[in-house]
C-alpha cells in the first residue's frame, strides 16, 4: 500500500512542474508579443495598423506568405529591407522597404527584429510560428554578414 504515494507524489510532483514550464514559455511569449506590438508603431506607415496595407502602394502583412512563410526570407526583408516588384496576395507592388538591422537604417537589435516579427506572424489572424532571436543573429552574422542593401524578391526567393 505504502508504493501508492511513493509513485503517486514525484509523478505529481513532475506533472507540476511541466505545468509551470508551460506556464512561464507562455508568459515569456505573451510578453514577445506585447513588445512586438509596441515596435510595430514603427511599420504601421506604411503596412497600416489593420496589417493591410495600401492598395498598389505597401503591400499587407495579413494573409502575406512572404510575411508568414519562410523565416530566414522575412528576416532578411525586416534586416536589410526589400525593393524591387513583387506580389504579394495577387497583387503586385514595386516599393522600397527600409532596413531596421543593427547598423543600418533603424538600428534594431536582434531581438527587436525578432519580437516584431513575431507580433507580425501571430497578428490579424497569422498563426505562423514566432522568431526567435537567436535565429535573427544567425542570419544576420552567417548569411547575410557586411550585406547594407536591400534585397531584392527575387534574391530572396533562393532562400528556400
Ligand atoms: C516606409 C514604408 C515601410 C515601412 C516603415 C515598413 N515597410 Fe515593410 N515593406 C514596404 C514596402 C514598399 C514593401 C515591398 C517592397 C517591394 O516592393 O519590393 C515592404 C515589404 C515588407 C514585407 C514583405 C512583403 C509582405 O507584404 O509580406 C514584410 C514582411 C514587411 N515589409 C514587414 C515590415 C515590418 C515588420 C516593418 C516594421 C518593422 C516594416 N515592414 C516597415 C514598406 C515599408
Amino acid at each position: 500500500m505504502k508504493i501508492i504515494p511513493s509513485v503517486l507524489f514525484p509523478l505529481s510532483l513532475a506533472v507540476i512542474c511541466l505545468g509551470q514550464t508551460v506556464h512561464a514559455d507562455e508568459a515569456a511569449d505573451a510578453k514577445t508579443l506585447a513588445r512586438g506590438k509596441v515596435l510595430y508603431q514603427n511599420c504601421v506607415a506604411c503596412h497600416q495598423p489593420t496589417g493591410l496595407g495600401v492598395p498598389s502602394t505597401f503591400p499587407p502583412l495579413a494573409g502575406s506568405d512572404w510575411a508568414t512563410g519562410n523565416e530566414e526570407r522575412v528576416i532578411r526583408v525586416v534586416l536589410h529591407g526589400m525593393s524591387g516588384k513583387v506580389t504579394v496576395k495577387d497583387a503586385s507592388f514595386n516599393g522600397n522597404m527600409p532596413a531596421f538591422g543593427q547598423g543600418l537604417g533603424f538600428n534594431w537589435t536582434d531581438d527587436k527584429v525578432a519580437a516584431v516579427l513575431s507580433y507580425v506572424r501571430q497578428s490579424w489572424g497569422n498563426s505562423a510560428p514566432m522568431i526567435t532571436k537567436e535565429k535573427v543573429t544567425e542570419i544576420r552574422t552567417k548569411g547575410a554578414a557586411g550585406r547594407k542593401t536591400a534585397w531584392t524578391p527575387a534574391e530572396l526567393e533562393s532562400f528556400k
